[in-house]
């Protein structure tokens, strides 16, 4: 992808596009609901062209190893998990949750072969704000982005994912990109008027990304209407794709979180959670999944349909104050690879900006 800033032009020469084009190598993804995941049942799922079986040990720890038996390429997805060790169902290899071979029935007293040294890639994996998070990278020296944390007990909330038939850095964009809203999350009751009007916000750096404060919404958002009085809204973007939406109203918490995970080359997991501290919006559940799904199919279509366009050929032009976050999402992307690649701590290029755009 080259990509066109027609402001604040810098050197594209440092850093290999190549590299560029794919996910950040070394950080966390969300791969699932921390609820899917039951003793003695396996998950397989895939992460940037990577598959993965997922587990939880006899201990409750979650696991992530690669879906692949060393000895024939099997899925070990596909084969049983008692909570302790994994079984191919190919010729019966076991393995641990640590990925250790432990086991190969077929070999007799007399067969001198060793398999104490053989295993299967482990994966460095966690969980927060519900989800399963796993890092594809292997590098001991970590220094990844901070899995997003919720910071309050949910009452209730509203999980939905999708697929989307599009790279990354394009799913990537749309959790930072102002200008589409007003033309593609048209919904009457997202947006209920549909006159575009000025907007001046204050975005400031922080760690691994940027955030937006604002200290009167949208009065007019019947979402915003529901939790009575008027809500501070603070909007975090953070690499590697990961979109936190935080509203205070007094003592009410609503959060809505968005992460992007790279499935493959051109195909990405959209997640959107949306959780509440009031037991009353419970209440809104069955409401609130079919508009969630309306808006996240949304962005489906669209950038379904831009990423044919970016198949023929792959430039964006990005143009003024509302494509700016788009050109920030580039630069910080740039200085983790940067940073990682020289061994040195990412340092956020971004300074606290005003931005203005119609939207
Ligand atoms: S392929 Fe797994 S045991 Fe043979
Ligand atoms: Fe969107």
């Amino acid at each position: 992808m080259s990509v066109t800033p027609l402001s604040a032009a810098r050197p594209d020469d440092a850093l290999d596009p190549a590299a560029m084009r794919q996910p950040l190598p070394d950080a966390w993804y969300c791969v699932g609901e921390s609820r899917l995941l039951h003793a003695k049942r396996l998950r397989a799922v895939a992460l940037n062209g990577e598959q993965i079986v997922l587990g939880r040990g006899a201990d409750g720890a979650p696991f992530a190893l690669r879906d692949r038996c060393p000895h024939r390429g099997m899925a070990l997805s596909k084969g049983p998990f008692d909570g302790d060790s994994l079984m191919c169902p190919f010729h019966g290899w076991r393995f641990g949750t640590d990925g250790r071979c432990r086991a190969v029935p077929t070999l007799s007293s007399h067969d001198a072969a060793d398999f104490s040294r053989i295993a299967v890639q482990r994966f460095p994996v966690r969980e927060s704000a519900g989800f399963v998070w796993v890092n594809p990278s292997l590098a001991p020296d970590s220094t990844a982005p901070a899995v997003p944390e919720l910071g309050f007990e949910p009452a209730g909330s509203v999980v939905i994912a999708l697929e989307v038939e599009a790279s990354f850095d394009l799913t990537t964009l749309s959790l930072v990109d102002p200008g589409h809203v007003a033309f593609v999350h048209d919904s009457w009751w997202f947006r209920p008027s549909k006159e575009l009007r000025e907007k001046v916000k204050t975005f400031q750096p922080v760690t691994h990304g940027f955030v937006m404060t604002s200290h009167a919404a949208t009065k007019s958002s019947p979402v915003y209407r529901l939790l009575g009085g008027v809500p501070d809204v603070e909007i975090e973007f953070r690499l590697p794709g990961v979109r936190l939406e935080r509203i205070r109203a007094g003592a009410k918490r609503v959060a809505n979180y968005t992460f992007a995970t790279p499935l493959s080359e051109n195909r990405t997991l959209l997640t959107n959670a949306l959780y509440w501290s009031v037991p009353a919006l419970n209440l809104l559940k069955p409401l609130a999944r079919p508009l969630m799904r309306q808006f996240l199919t949304q962005d489906q279509q669209v950038l379904q349909h831009a990423q044919s366009g970016l198949d023929r050929k792959p430039t964006m032009v990005l143009l003024g104050d509302g494509d700016l976050p788009s050109q920030w999402y580039f630069r910080l992307k740039r200085e983790a690879l940067e940073a990682a690649r020289a061994g040195r701590p990412f340092v956020n290029p971004l300074e606290r900006r005003e931005l203005c755009w119609r939207s």
